[in-house]
């Protein structure tokens, strides 16, 4: 089928009611997703999987090492690049109810091969990102058992350069681990939830959503009862005399830093089908939870650097900061588990989402049925979820933080690019179809929001680059040899 007749037949909605329902691979043909997501918990999913290691990990280096107390402006610059981004998904989610997000939207757009690279691609955010935050959340735990007294062996608990150190490739010389045991066994636990039941798992991520929402609150609440305005001054510190190190410059490094802070609200975009009414829901859930986020951002970066001076934020636990400054400990006891519920569900919405679109892939052909089936019992598709959670679980266990977190940037912001640019083509190729809800100011806005991805992916080293290069290389050589036969012999 030629890309343009599958946007129309899936515009039309019965490609979509063939595909989803019947043509489910495996043992269990019929078994289908069940509907049991609202808005609520939509917009939970999303605040679930954005706030985490962004806010609670980076922001201290971002504001001690780039912008300095600019780093409201930071947020606000990738805050602005992700509402554009987050208004494209929610055209494209009124418009295609599908699970799989950003590669059925780019199937639908550009055809088979794009959305193999695209859908390679995403590995990188969802996989690749659940494994980055399984190491924030082991580091968050070595620190609380260490303020409780519960010293851990570092071999098996500190981010891992083993993998690295064999290959002798840069970036193993700060992760002195060999094993990081608890980030592996967060990431298999969080899988079992996810292979209970989507319902079961919503109800635990809107618990812990509440939890980690409510100390965001108190943290901005009792800081900015704290702030000393000098601090403030200079709000712009100069520049250094290097690029990216304070001045505007250092807004769009600290814009690229941070822009981590974000990933994740596309998650909510890849539960379309079991949500009730996707093509209102999504775009409330994908918009409510962005801009939740994004206001909670600037208030706690504005608290951090007016509390403490901005020099003395580079530090892991850069909240800590605060709670220290103004003499609550009881406080710090707090944030420190309300960042592990945070990173947690970060992993929990990143795996699920995982899942579903290696799910919407391998109905298309291009990965082996196993990922496509559903288990009768849980209705998630468990297996898959399960050899997920596998692989993350060991990624997680012999990679370090740093390499993980910017692979997942680029990986990410290479999606978002892609989503703007599949809005205005189709914008373009089915102008009459109706959409529930439209970007305002199309073509310019999802343009904008382009070039916005493509200068955040500037800011990123060189090395990231290659890597993305070599991964998408790799993916590539498995299309050619799995997955456009496949796709082909079973005739999508
Ligand atoms: N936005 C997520 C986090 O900050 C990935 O942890």
């Amino acid at each position: 089928m030629k890309p343009q007749d599958i946007g129309e037949a899936a515009l039309n909605q019965s490609y979509l009611t063939r595909k989803t329902i019947d043509d489910v691979d495996g043992d269990a043909p019929h078994e289908t997703f069940r509907r049991s997501l609202g808005p609520f918990s939509l917009t939970a999913l999303g605040v679930g999987a954005i706030i985490g290691a962004g806010i609670f990990v980076l922001t201290g280096a971002a504001a001690a090492r780039y912008a300095g107390p600019a780093v409201v402006l930071s947020f606000a610059l990738a805050g602005f690049a992700c509402a554009i981004v987050a208004l494209c998904y929610a055209e494209l989610a009124a418009l295609i109810p599908v699970s799989g997000s950003t590669y059925s939207y780019v199937y639908i757009a550009l055809g088979e091969i794009f959305a193999w690279i695209i859908g390679w691609d995403l590995v990188l955010e969802y996989a690749m990102g659940a494994a980055t935050v399984a190491v924030g959340w082991s580091g968050y735990l070595t620190s609380l058992l260490s303020s409780l007294g519960l010293h851990l062996p570092p071999q098996l608990t500190a981010p891992s350069g083993a993998v690295l150190r064999l290959l002798d490739a840069p970036g193993a010389a700060g992760a002195s681990g060999l094993f990081n045991a608890p980030a592996a066994a967060v990431v298999l636990v969080i899988t079992g939830l996810l292979m209970l039941g989507t319902r079961e798992s919503a109800r635990v991520n809107n618990i812990m959503v509440g939890f980690k929402l409510a100390v965001v609150l108190v943290v901005i609440v009792a800081g900015g009862l704290h702030v000393v305005p000098a601090n403030w001054t200079p709000f712009l510190p100069e520049n250094a005399g290097e690029f990216g190190h304070f001045g505007w410059s250092g807004v769009l490094r600290g814009a690229a830093v941070v822009f981590f802070a974000y990933i994740g609200f596309d998650a909510v975009s890849t539960a379309a089908q079991e949500a009730h009414e996707p093509r209102r829901t999504i775009p409330i859930g994908l918009i409510a939870s962005l801009t939740i986020c994004t206001a909670l951002y600037i208030g706690v970066s504005a608290v951090l650097t007016g509390v403490v001076p901005f020099a003395k934020l580079d530090r892991p636990d850069p909240i800590s900061a605060v709670i220290d400054a103004i003499g609550l400990p009881w406080l710090a006891v707090v944030v420190k588990f309300a960042a592990l519920a945070g990173l947690t569900t970060v992993i929990l919405v990143l795996l699920f989402g995982q899942a579903r679109i290696m799910f919407a892939m391998a109905r298309d052909g291009l990965l082996p049925g196993f990922f496509g089936r559903i288990s009768a019992r849980s209705h998630t598709p468990a297996a898959s979820q399960g050899l997920i959670g596998a692989a993350v679980a060991l990624i997680a266990a012999v990679f370090p933080i740093d390499v993980l977190g910017e692979m997942v940037s680029i990986g990410t912001l290479a999606a978002f690019a892609l989503v703007c640019l599949a809005v205005m083509y189709l914008r373009h190729s089915h102008p009459e179809t109706p959409r529930p809800f439209r970007v305002p100011g199309s073509p310019a806005l999802p343009a904008l929001g382009v070039l916005s991805c493509l200068g955040l992916m500037a800011g990123l080293p060189w090395e990231t680059w290659a890597r993305l290069l070599v991964w998408l290389v790799l993916g590539m050589g498995v299309y050619f040899v799995f997955g456009h036969r496949n796709a082909a012999k079973i005739g999508r």
